[in-house]
């Protein structure tokens, strides 16, 4: 890896695109200490970013900041070379269109530093066709996150056909390095593996939605006030070792195993997201959230994430 930045020598980090997930993003490397250079074609966008940060930033606090750090260390670019020009690591969030980031690319192709890595925020885009024919490819992965970046830390790494195997490893590091957890997907599939493992249960919600299994409130709280609690302590096999007693995981599948492979072979309707479907799904959320608004909920959602994770940090042996 001897090619690619030491990760201290980082100090500024490009950030294309600063819609919801890249403003995020700008207020983590912030938050982590580092210098941004910000470019988005949009109007107004610099405000925006501004204020997105400056909502953000009272929860990076109380998360804890990195010496130094500093939410005015932005610098606003006027175009997207301008941007990647100087910084040891770029973060790319443009719209989810295959011709869009592809023509971001190659805006950026020759003005990459050349030890610079690319990161696509991408959630379901395939690396190996965002990549192809640029100067600069060998050095694109995608490291896709959670929403919001700036709290969730799951990233999830994947290499392209041209991406050089040592980008991908330097990659992991360095988002491990300020804080991240990376986690590295072997293989390019549509929704790489996090969103497929949402998607497989949001299936379910929504069809118990369709077959009127249950509320929308209560398939809710079948997540939140059930098995969702332990997935996020341990994750869907280690909390499956524990479901067989002290007989772990070898008991869980003889025990429980037949069982699940028969509910399988039930779970092969796919939902259609009818108009009448959704709104089912929209009137029945719309009825939990009651008077709380969009900006409540996230509020909400985001102060709770906090103590989740600063107790998982505190727990984490
Ligand atoms: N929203 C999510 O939950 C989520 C989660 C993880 C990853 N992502 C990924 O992040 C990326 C951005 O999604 P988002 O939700 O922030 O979208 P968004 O619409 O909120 O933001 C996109 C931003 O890109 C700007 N833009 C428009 N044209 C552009 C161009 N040609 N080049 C660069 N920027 C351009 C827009 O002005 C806007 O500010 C997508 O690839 C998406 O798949 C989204």
């Amino acid at each position: 890896m001897a090619q690619y930045p030491n990760y201290d020598s980082i100090r500024r980090i490009g950030v294309l695109g600063t819609g919801t997930i890249g403003s995020s993003w700008a207020t983590y490397f912030l938050a982590q200490g580092f210098q941004v250079s910000a470019w988005d074609p949009a109007d107004g966008w610099q405000d925006r970013m501004v204020a997105f940060i400056d909502n953000a930033w009272p929860h990076m606090e109380a998360l804890g900041l990195a010496p130094g750090a500093d939410k005015t260390a932005i610098s606003f670019h006027d175009s997207p070379g301008d941007a990647v020009a100087d910084v040891g690591f770029v973060q790319e969030n443009a719209p989810e269109k295959m011709q869009v980031k592809r023509d971001l690319y190659r805006r950026i192709d020759n003005a990459l530093p050349e030890k610079t890595i690319l990161s696509s925020s991408t959630s379901g885009l395939i690396m190996s066709d965002m990549q192809d024919g640029f100067a600069s490819a060998g050095r694109f992965v995608v490291g896709h996150p959670f929403n919001p970046p700036h709290l969730i830390p799951l990233v999830e790494v994947v290499a392209g056909k041209d991406t050089d195997p040592a980008a991908v490893d330097w990659s992991i590091g360095f988002y491990n390095h300020i804080g991240k957890h990376a986690i590295r997907i072997n293989k390019e599939v549509p929704g790489h593996l996090a969103n497929r493992l949402q998607a497989a249960l949001w299936r379910e919600a929504v069809l118990a939605v369709k077959n009127d299994l249950a509320s929308v409130e209560d398939i809710n709280a079948a997540v939140a006030q059930g098995p969702g609690l332990r997935w996020a302590l341990m994750g869907p096999h280690m909390i499956m070792n524990l479901a067989g007693g002290k007989g772990g995981f070898r008991q869980m599948i003889d025990h429980f195993g037949p069982g699940m492979q028969s509910w399988w072979e039930t779970m092969t309707e796919n939902p259609e997201l009818t108009p009448s479907l959704s709104n089912a799904l929209i009137e029945g959320v719309a009825e939990e959230a009651g008077e709380r608004s969009i900006n409540d909920l996230e509020e909400e959602r985001d102060e709770r994430l906090i103590r989740l994770l600063t107790m998982l940090k505190e727990t984490t042996r």
